[in-house]
């Protein structure tokens, strides 16, 4: 029988909402220790768990046929991959911070900077739109650390609670973009499995319904 094959976070913070959506949709999954592939007992779905910063491009090779993702992973690796729902959870934002002290006026201030991230497209994109040029240093994780070890005069990351900014002497400066989580589609799908898609959106449809 054919299955959807979704991706979802393999361990962070979307991971759980991930699941949980899929659970509030009827959908119950066979979960072993530590498996990165799963199957779902009564529909047919065939989960994936992934890095987050890998699934635009399984999405794009048509490894998995939809994924559960942060709209900012999009905007930074798979614009060319589309949306079909916004799932209301995992909101956070995509800002440019700086170190307490500093004063600041605008996004001009950044002209010639160092600004950590792991997001180089999203900040590339809005310096660009306001003429600015900054020197960008990609790192994958723990970001808000780079000032504080001279590695750069600014960052770029993930927003959500602020606590991490505020544990390391940061303050927003910039608000780049909001982001949630959204389904996403392979631009490979297959008519078969989008038959099923049709059938697990309207689940998701009406779970969002219910929660609101
Ligand atoms: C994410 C993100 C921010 C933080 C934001 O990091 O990169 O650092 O969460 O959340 P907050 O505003 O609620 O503090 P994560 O903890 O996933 O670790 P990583 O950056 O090392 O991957
Ligand atoms: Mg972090």
């Amino acid at each position: 029988m054919t299955k959807i094959r979704i991706a979802i976070q393999k361990s962070g913070r979307l991971n759980e909402d991930s699941l949980l959506i899929l659970k509030d949709c009827g959908i119950s999954i066979d979960n072993g220790k530590d498996q990165l592939k799963a199957s779902a007992r009564n529909f047919p779905l065939e989960v994936f768990y992934l890095r987050n910063g890998d699934i635009p491009q399984y999405l794009r090779d048509g490894v998995v046929d939809i994924a559960i993702i942060g709209e900012n992973v999009l905007i930074e690796k798979g614009d060319d991959i589309s949306i079909v729902e916004k799932l209301g959870f995992s909101k956070c934002k995509v800002s440019l911070a700086v170190p307490k002290s500093v004063k600041y006026k605008s996004v001009s201030d950044f002209e010639g900077k160092r600004i950590a991230t792991s997001y180089p497209n999203t900040v590339q994109m809005y310096l660009d739109k306001h003429g600015v040029k900054a020197d960008l240093h990609i790192i994958n994780g723990s970001v808000e650390i780079a000032p504080n070890i001279g590695l750069a005069d600014g960052i770029c990351d993930i927003v959500s609670s602020g606590s991490t900014l505020f544990k390391n002497g940061l303050k927003e400066v910039e608000v780049m973009l909001k982001s949630e989580a959204v389904l996403a589609v392979s631009p490979q799908i297959t008519d078969e499995r989008k038959e099923i898609l049709r059938r697990l959106q309207f689940r998701i449809q009406s779970v969002l319904q219910a929660r609101q």
